[in-house]
C-alpha cells in the first residue's frame, strides 16, 4: 500500500508528514529557517534555505516511519502564498524572495490599480484588489527599484514552486496559489493575459498552472537521489498554505466553514462558483478542489496578540506554568475565564501588524479601549481574545453578506486547542462550532491531494470524507451571545473612530 508525503514551505519552517491510504500520520518532522528583515517592513528569505530544509524533513519522516523509497506513491507540495523566487537563466535565484507579510510594496499597489483602469477593473479582471502582501506588486517593484535583477529575470515562482522546480526541473503552479500573485484569471483558472498586457509583464515569466490535484510533473534522478525517494515518484500541484489547510480540515462543500486561529487568523469558506466582495475586503480565489473557488478573510495578529500579550506581559505566568509543568496559556485562559463576558466594557483592538481583513490598512495599531479602576488582568486577557475572535466575526459577516451559507464552523489552530476559547467562538459568531479528528493543516491537506492525484481515491472530495470527522461539538450559550451581540457594534466603531489617528500616529514614528 503507497504512502504519500506532504511538504509544507512554511515560514517559520518546513513541515513534512507521510500519511498511509486511511489518512493515518506515520511521522512527521520540521526543519526551520531564518526570516530576515533587511529594513522596516520588508520580510525576506533564502529560497535555498526552503530546499534544505524539504530535503532534510523528506530525509527525517522516511527515516522516523521506516520507509523505504519505494513505498511513496506521490508527494504534494504546500506553502506560503504570495511570495516572489525571481529565477535568472539558468535556473539560479537572482535575490532573496520578498514574502507574503513583505509591506514594501504600496506605491507598486496604486501604479497596479491605475494601469489596471481603477480598483473596479482590476477586481473585474482578477477578482481581488491589490495588496502589499500580493506578488505582483512585488515583480513591480523589482522592475522599479532593481532594474538590473528584473531585466534578468525569465522566470517567477511561488515558494512551493520553487521547491517544485528543484524537484522536478519544471515550472509549473496550480490554481489556489496563483491565485495570490493578483495576475490569475480567477474566473478562468488561468494567467489573465489583459492584466499582464496591462502591466506590460510577459507571459513568458510565469509557470504553465494545474489544478491543485493533478500530476504536474516527477522527481528527477538528482532530487531523488538526494531526498532518499525513488526517481519518476509523481509531485501533484498541492496548494497554498490556505486551500490546503482547508482541505486538511475538510472544507470541500457548500455552507463548511473553517475558523483557524493561528498567529494569524483565517476565515475559510468553499464556493460553488466566483463570488466577490464587491468592497474587497476578502480575498476570492480558486480552492484546491477541482473547479471550485473559495472566499476567506485573514486577521493578522488573531492568535499572535495572545502570544504577544503572553510574551510581555505575563511573566509570572510562564514562571508558574514552567513549575506547574503546564502551558502558560492554560493559566491566562483559567484567569480570562474569570472575567465575564464582555470584560465589563473593555476592548482590545488586535491589529498589532496593521490590518488585512477586513479594513486593509498597514496603519492600523492595537490598543485597550474603556479601562477603569475595576479592570484587572482577568479583563485584559479575556478583552484580547474577544478582540481577536471580534475580528474573525468582521471575516465571517461579510461571508453571510455575499449569501454564502454557513451551516458548520470547523474551528483548528491554537483557538480551538481551549474550552473556553472554543466556547468563546461559538457565543461571539453566534452559532455551534466543531472540531475535527485531523490537525496537521497544510501538510496533510497535501498530502491528501496527492493520495488522490495519484489514483488512491477518485478525487480530493472523496479522500477527505474518508479520512476526516467531526469530534467535538459546543454549542453558543444564550446569555453570553446576547451580551457579544451588544458589544460587537461597538467593536466595530472604534476602528471607525480611530482610523485617522492610527494613520496620524504612523507619521509619528
Ligand atoms: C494568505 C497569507 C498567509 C501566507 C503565510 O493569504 O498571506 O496565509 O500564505 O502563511
Amino acid at each position: 500500500m503507497p504512502v504519500f508525503l506532504g511538504i509544507d514551505i512554511g515560514t517559520s519552517g518546513t513541515k513534512t508528514l507521510a500519511i498511509n491510504e486511511k489518512g493515518k500520520i506515520l511521522a512527521s518532522a520540521m526543519e526551520e529557517y531564518p526570516l530576515s528583515n533587511p529594513k522596516p517592513g520588508w520580510s525576506e528569505q533564502a529560497p535555498g534555505d526552503w530546499w534544505t530544509a524539504s530535503v532534510n524533513s523528506v530525509r527525517k519522516v522516511m527515516k522516523a516511519a521506516k520507509l523505504k523509497a519505494a513505498d511513496v506513491g506521490g508527494i504534494g507540495l504546500s506553502g506560503q502564498m504570495h511570495g516572489s523566487v525571481f529565477l535568472d537563466k539558468s535556473g539560479n535565484v537572482i535575490r532573496p524572495a520578498l514574502l507574503w507579510n513583505d509591506q514594501r510594496t504600496a506605491a507598486e499597489c496604486a501604479e497596479i490599480e491605475k494601469l489596471a483602469g481603477g480598483r473596479e477593473k482590476l477586481i473585474h479582471m482578477v477578482a481581488n484588489p491589490a495588496l502589499t502582501g500580493f506578488t505582483a506588486p512585488k515583480i513591480l517593484w523589482l522592475r522599479n527599484k532593481e532594474k538590473k535583477n528584473f531585466d534578468k529575470t525569465v522566470q517567477v515562482l511561488l515558494p512551493k514552486d520553487y521547491v517544485r522546480f528543484r524537484m522536478t526541473g519544471d515550472f509549473a503552479t496550480e490554481v489556489s496559489d496563483a491565485s495570490g500573485t493578483l495576475l490569475l484569471d480567477v474566473v478562468n483558472r488561468k494567467w489573465s493575459k489583459e492584466l499582464l498586457q496591462k502591466l506590460d509583464l510577459d507571459a513568458k515569466l510565469f509557470p504553465k498552472v494545474y489544478e491543485s490535484e493533478d500530476v504536474t510533473g516527477v522527481l528527477s534522478d538528482s532530487a531523488a537521489k538526494e531526498m532518499g525517494l525513488r526517481p519518476g515518484t509523481p509531485v501533484v500541484g498541492g496548494g497554498g498554505d490556505q486551500a490546503a489547510s482547508a482541505i486538511g480540515n475538510g472544507i470541500v462543500d457548500r455552507g463548511v466553514i473553517s475558523a483557524t486561529m493561528g498567529t494569524s487568523g483565517v476565515v475559510f469558506a468553499h464556493s460553488e462558483e466566483v463570488q466577490v466582495d464587491p468592497l474587497g475586503r476578502v480575498h476570492t480565489f480558486c480552492h484546491a478542489v477541482r473547479g471550485k473557488w473559495h472566499v476567506m478573510g485573514c486577521v493578522l495578529s488573531a492568535g499572535g496578540s495572545l502570544q504577544w500579550f503572553r510574551n510581555q506581559l505575563c511573566q509570572e505566568e510562564i514562571v508558574a506554568a514552567k513549575k506547574q509543568k503546564v502551558d502558560p496559556y492554560e493559566l491566562i485562559t483559567e484567569q480570562a475565564a474569570s472575567a465575564p463576558a464582555g470584560s465589563e466594557g473593555l476592548f482590545f483592538l488586535p491589529y498589532l501588524t496593521g490590518e488585512r481583513t477586513p479594513h486593509a490598512d498597514p496603519n492600523a495599531r492595537a490598543c485597550w479601549i474603556g479601562l477603569s479602576l475595576r479592570h484587572g488582568k482577568a479583563h485584559m486577557a479575556r478583552s484580547v481574545m474577544e478582540g481577536a475572535t471580534f475580528a474573525m466575526r468582521d471575516t465571517l459577516e461579510i461571508i453571510k453578506s455575499m449569501k454564502i451559507p454557513v451551516k458548520e464552523i470547523r474551528l483548528s489552530g491554537g483557538g480551538a486547542r481551549s474550552q473556553f476559547w472554543r466556547q468563546m467562538q461559538a457565543d461571539i459568531y453566534g452559532q455551534p462550532v466543531v472540531t475535527i479528528n485531523a490537525s496537521e493543516g497544510p501538510a496533510y491537506g497535501v498530502a491528501l491531494l496527492a493520495a488522490a492525484g495519484t489514483g488512491a481515491y477518485k478525487n480530493v472530495v472523496e479522500a477527505c470524507e474518508a479520512t476526516i470527522s467531526v469530534v467535538t461539538k459546543t454549542a453558543q450559550k444564550t446569555a453570553a451571545v446576547k451580551s457579544y451581540n451588544a458589544a460587537y457594534p461597538e467593536y466595530q466603531q472604534l476602528y471607525r473612530s480611530l482610523k485617522g489617528d492610527f494613520a496620524a500616529i504612523q507619521k509619528l514614528v
